[in-house]
């Protein structure tokens, strides 16, 4: 990509000057992930590198609510978000009132909150899961009943995985609720069974139904660098499959591409700019900042 080399280059210079990280998730695009990313990961591995940073800054190439849990777990540093407008459908499903209405409604039963959430529904959560983790972390929970919030197809893939009676909320992924089970069985057909289909838990059963393996977005890169496929249909934003025939190329990807609008949202462009103002700011109310790090901090401790 030569056109993008003075503004990688820029921000590499910036980054130096200013002691700054870039975290970047997985689906965001190849000439950002490949060039200017210090830390590339799941929502797991970005909450678990922002937990253990030492740079003043962090620059959060991925959606506001993972720019939120790096501040919350590091409030006195800078958390740079490029474009204020990145955010999600899951996070914007559910809020505060909602989980303290839900707690009402089913008491002593606990909550375990998806990442993909605000600060503030975090703080009235009692864990935080992530794709990664979310069985490990329920199975971890006492009783045998769990709200499982905000997204209803991730609770209906972990109620698949536990004995537990599993609640949830009726939030749901505007990239993987596209996908269907009749389009799945369509690319078997196409290239006649000669295709490992893998999807992540985000999206409807009847889409995981098809599926040969079901994963967070690091577990699919795991399987595809271990197991070597001869031909992928990755089941989730299309960037990652982008990403990861980088360095997988024996493997043929099957690219649907459904594109997150948020996650697109981040540009080498505003990078460099927020990087060169040091804005816009991730900023937490400190009447919740508390409370989500607990749910967070919670989540982090399952597995150590
Ligand atoms: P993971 O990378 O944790 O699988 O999350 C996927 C996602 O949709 C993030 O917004
Ligand atoms: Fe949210 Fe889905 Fe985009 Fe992830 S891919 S940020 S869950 S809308």
């Amino acid at each position: 990509w030569p056109f993008h080399a003075p503004l990688v280059h820029a921000i590499n210079r910036l980054k130096r000057e200013r002691n700054a990280v870039i975290l970047a998730h997985n689906y965001q695009a190849p000439e950002i992930f490949h060039t200017v990313a210090d830390i590339v990961g799941d929502s797991l591995l970005l909450a678990r590198k922002a937990a253990e940073t030492d740079a003043d800054v962090i620059v959060l190439a991925g959606v506001h609510f993972m720019a939120e849990t790096a501040k919350v777990l590091n409030p006195s540093k800078v958390v740079l978000m490029p474009d204020m407008g990145a955010g999600c459908s899951l996070a914007d499903s559910i809020t505060a009132a909602d989980v303290r209405l839900l707690r009402q409604r089913y008491p002593g039963v606990p909550i375990a909150t998806y990442v993909n959430t605000s600060a503030e529904v975090k703080a009235e959560s009692d864990v935080c899961i992530t794709s990664g983790n979310a069985v490990e972390v329920i199975e971890s929970l006492p009783g045998d009943e769990v709200l499982c919030i905000p997204d209803q197809y991730l609770a209906k893939w972990v109620a698949s995985q536990t004995k537990k009676k599993v609640y949830t909320w009726n939030g749901s992924c505007e990239v993987h609720e596209r996908f269907s089970g009749p389009q799945l069985a369509a690319y078997r057909q196409q290239f006649k069974g000669d295709i490992t289909i893998i999807a992540h838990p985000e999206c409807p059963p009847d889409v995981l139904a098809e599926a040969d393996f079901v994963g967070s977005t690091a577990k699919m890169q795991d399987y595809v660098e271990g197991k070597q496929p001869r031909r992928v249909l990755l089941i989730t934003e299309c960037s990652m499959a982008d990403n990861l025939a980088v360095n997988n190329p024996g493997v043929e990807f099957v690219r649907p591409c459904n594109l997150c609008p948020h996650m697109r949202k981040i540009t080498l462009s505003n990078i460099l700019s927020s990087l060169t103002t040091l804005e816009p700011r991730v900023e937490v109310d400190p009447s919740v900042i508390d409370g989500a790090r607990r749910a967070v901090e919670r989540m982090l401790a399952v597995g150590k």
